[in-house]
């Protein structure tokens, strides 16, 4: 149930313990207590025993002789008309008259008394009054605690009854009025004439005077007939609680009001009278307190618009204008009026169209930036060549599944944001990362060092040509990222470096063994082997080089690099390329024509068997100048039946020189300068395959094993200036 329901429904409870406690106190006397004497209603403090008068001075008597029943004030015989919580009591106060017969004899004559000692005559009530036209009288008092003497009058005269009626005006002609002071308690009125009424008698023949309720007498040409059939006039009496004020009888125990109630000190006298909070009714004197008026119930209490819109509160209410919309409730303002609740809707639908603003504008907002990081990514997509990736892709009829998409943020912890420490080599166009996927794998980031639009292709190419071949001695590409500034490819992590590194290191005795090589060199043709023949389009690779033969733990050959290779349709056995490749493996005779066949691998294979012979490199600047070339060097020592002076230490150590030079005349046979006397890649892993076999006698235990492993994954492209032809 939702919280504001709760809150009603107690709030409607609370009332109805109210109203039945209200209910109790109705009567404004204490329960059991005699609360009315003929017409009038005694309220408590004012009671008519002991247990129902709050003290003496409150005690009323009911004379039940009388008929109606006449109440009385205290033990006298002052008669009670009314009670007020206010602190009022209205009693009859008798008349003084002075009355003469035809010959000036006075016929009659009272100067009545009153002593309340309790009560004060309330001076703002009443007036003491003397009516006649031969008239003069006096009233003498006692003030506060008795020792201030008081003691006033006044006379009127007049001639005649006025046709006029005195204009209804107590001013002097037949009648005088004087204001009487405050805190008067002991008064006797008397009255009296001049001439025994003589020369008035006739209109005239009484004087009166009284001290009474303003309201209640008015002067007229018909008072002096009304005034003789008349004994008593109303008078009212203050009274208050005790003797205190309010401050010190707060603390009293004996404090005289109760609950939802203020305290009053009345002015001029002593004593104190307590008075219901607003919006609240009842008796204050009573035990009970004052109860919570319901201004809901009373449309003249509230100003909400309906009934139903009012919640009343202790002591208030409040006007709900919209459900869940709570006003002051203020009794003189004009809240929840219709004109306010219009106030109100038009700010409701001011602040709904601010807010859908509000929100529709940041909503536009992310959506835009959502759509500009999706365009900066597009854009490196279409610049990475994406769209070339997924045309080629599908022209091949090549699925990308085999190829992981990864995202930016993946590579990037996967290499700590590319930190230093990850490069594990840089290649021609590009660095290598190694990089801790978050399943543990581990792999080789290569990223593209400058964005160049040839660049571009060569990974795209990569990434066609890696996606077709499916090999255990090719590098397998995992995936790549395009939505980076620069494409990144990301491959199977080759951990043991490239032959490169195993035959050219500076330590000759941990360079590996002649099994080892010819192992590699055989896994190596198997590969352009089947790359030329095996693959459904023929590849060539065009960067064959020791370089881009990596080698994992067991010494297991992976090719690698196929930025620059070339697809071969079926029907073409040569293709017309810009010249590519690396400088001292290029075949002379595509430099020559440009015309690429599968025999251009076939002569930088070539260049790899010397290099595994020999331990040399390709081309170095080192040595005697006709050393500089490795193939017309070795093509020269191989002629002269030198080759054994130029082979590798570590490989001469070995006793294998029938296999050695079955290599060598394999080699010079893929460095014919014509590529039609080239074997081909075929042939050439054939014939390794067969030399292998002739080595199984070695024992495993010859297998050299680099202590000193570096581990690159993608070998460095030597940029030569000059190329040396043989
Ligand atoms: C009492 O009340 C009735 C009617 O309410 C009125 O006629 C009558 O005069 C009253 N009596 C006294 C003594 O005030
Ligand atoms: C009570 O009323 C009767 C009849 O009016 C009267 O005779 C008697 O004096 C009254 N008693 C008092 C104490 O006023
Ligand atoms: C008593 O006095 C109050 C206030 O002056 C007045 O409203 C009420 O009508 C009076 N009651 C009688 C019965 O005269
Ligand atoms: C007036 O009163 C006196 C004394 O009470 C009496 O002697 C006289 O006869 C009265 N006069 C008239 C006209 O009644
Ligand atoms: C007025 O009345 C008083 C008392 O009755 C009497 O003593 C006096 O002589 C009268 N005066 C006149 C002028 O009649
Ligand atoms: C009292 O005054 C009225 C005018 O207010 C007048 O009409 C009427 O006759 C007068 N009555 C007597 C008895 O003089
Ligand atoms: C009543 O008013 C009229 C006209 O204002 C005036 O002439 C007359 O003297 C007044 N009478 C009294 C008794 O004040
Ligand atoms: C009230 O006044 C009368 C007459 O003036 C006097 O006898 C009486 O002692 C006074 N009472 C008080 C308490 O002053
Ligand atoms: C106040 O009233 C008490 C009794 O109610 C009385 O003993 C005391 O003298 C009074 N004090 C004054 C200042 O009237
Ligand atoms: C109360 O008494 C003071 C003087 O004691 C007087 O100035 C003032 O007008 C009186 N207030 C009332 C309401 O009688
Ligand atoms: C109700 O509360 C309002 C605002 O707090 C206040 O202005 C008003 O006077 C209160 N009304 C009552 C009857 O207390
Ligand atoms: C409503 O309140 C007004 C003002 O207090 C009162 O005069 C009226 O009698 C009340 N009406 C009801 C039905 O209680």
């Amino acid at each position: 149930m939702a919280p504001p329901t709760v809150c009603r429904i107690l709030q409607f409870m609370l009332f109805s313990c109210l109203l039945e406690a209200g209910a109790s106190a109705g009567s404004e006397a204490i329960p059991g207590c005699q609360d009315k004497c003929g017409n009038l209603s005694i309220p408590y403090p004012f009671g008519t025993t002991p247990e129902c008068y709050l003290n003496k001075a409150f005690l009323i008597t009911c004379n039940k002789s009388a008929s109606p029943p006449q109440p009385l004030l205290g033990r006298g015989n002052l008669v009670v008309t009314n009670i007020t919580l206010e602190g009022q009591v209205e009693i009859k106060q008798y008349i003084a008259a002075d009355c003469y017969n035809a010959s000036a004899q006075r016929v009659s004559h009272n100067t009545p008394k009153l002593w309340a000692s309790m009560f004060t005559i309330s001076n703002d009530r009443n007036k003491f009054t003397a009516v006649g036209c031969d008239t003069y009288a006096t009233v003498k008092g006692v003030r506060g605690d008795g020792n201030n003497e008081y003691f006033t009058g006044c006379m009127s005269y007049c001639t005649e009854r006025d046709p006029n009626g005195f204009n209804n005006s107590c001013s002097g002609i037949g009648c005088c009025q004087i204001p009487i002071p405050s805190g008067l308690k002991n008064i006797t009125v008397s009255v009296s004439s001049y001439n025994n009424h003589t020369h008035v008698w006739d209109f005239n023949p009484c004087s009166y005077a009284f001290v009474a309720d303003e309201t209640k007498f008015t002067f007229n040409n018909k008072s002096f007939d009304e005034l003789k059939n008349i004994e008593s006039l109303p008078m009212v009496l203050d009274w208050a609680i005790g003797n205190e004020t309010c401050k010190v009888a707060e603390h009293k125990p004996d404090y005289a009001c109760k609950r939802n109630t203020i305290c009053l000190d009345p002015a001029n006298r002593s004593g104190y009278i307590c008075k219901c909070k607003d919006g609240y009714y009842g008796n204050p004197y009573h035990p009970n307190g004052c109860q919570d008026i319901n201004e809901c119930k009373n449309s003249s209490l509230h100003n909400c618009i309906s009934e139903s819109n009012c919640l009343n509160t202790p002591g208030n209410y409040t006007c709900s204008c919209l459900k869940g919309f709570h006003g002051d409730g203020r009794k003189d303002g004009t809240r929840c009026t219709r004109n306010e609740l219009n106030v109100i809707k038009i700010s409701i639908a001011f602040s709904l169209c601010v807010l859908v603003v509000i929100v529709g504008s940041s909503w536009l907002f992310f959506i835009n930036k959502k759509r500009k990081l999706l365009n900066m990514k597009n854009k490196f997509f279409r610049q990475n060549g994406g769209l070339l990736l997924q045309q080629e892709l599908h022209e091949r009829n090549a699925s990308t599944e085999t190829v992981k998409i990864f995202t930016a943020e993946e590579l990037n912890t996967a290499t700590k944001n590319y930190d230093e420490s990850h490069i594990v080599g840089r290649g021609g166009f590009g660095t290598v990362y190694k990089g801790t996927l978050k399943k543990g794998t581990e792999v080789a980031i290569k990223k593209s060092r400058v964005v160049d639009q040839s660049q571009i292709k060569q990974f795209i190419n990569e990434v066609i040509i890696l996606s077709q071949i499916n090999h255990r001695n090719v590098v397998k590409l995992l995936g790549c990222c395009l939505e980076t500034e620069v494409p990144l490819l990301v491959y199977e992590f080759v951990s043991n470096g490239t032959l490169s590194d195993h035959i050219h290191c500076e330590d000759r005795e941990s360079s590996i063994s002649w099994v080892i090589r010819l192992r590699i060199a055989t896994e190596s043709a198997q590969v352009l082997s089947y790359l030329h023949s095996a693959a459904s389009t023929p590849i060539i690779h065009r960067d064959v080089k020791p370089a881009n033969i990596l080698l994992d733990d067991n010494y297991t050959a992976k090719v690698s690099d196929f930025g620059a290779s070339r697809l071969v349709p079926m029907d073409q056995t040569q293709l017309s390329t810009m010249v590519q490749g690396t400088l001292g493996y290029l075949d002379p005779e595509y430099l020559c024509t440009t015309q690429l066949t599968e025999k251009s691998d076939v002569y930088s294979f070539g260049v790899v068997l010397v290099e595994l012979l020999t331990g040399k490199t390709a081309h170095s600047f080192a040595g005697p100048e006709e050393e500089r070339n490795l193939v017309s060097h070795f093509d020269k020592s191989l002629r002269n039946d030198r080759l054994f002076e130029i082979l590798d230490e570590k490989v001469a150590k070995e006793r294998a020189a029938e296999q050695i030079q079955e290599v060598a005349k394999l080699a010079k046979r893929c460095l014919s300068i014509k590529g039609v006397e080239r074997p081909s890649m075929k042939e050439v892993a054939q014939e390794l395959e067969d030399l292998r076999k002739l080595t199984c006698q070695h024992p495993w235990a010859e297998v050299a094993v680099s202590m000193e492993e570096t581990q690159f994954l993608l070998g460095q492209t030597f940029s030569v200036s000059t190329y040396v032809s043989n």
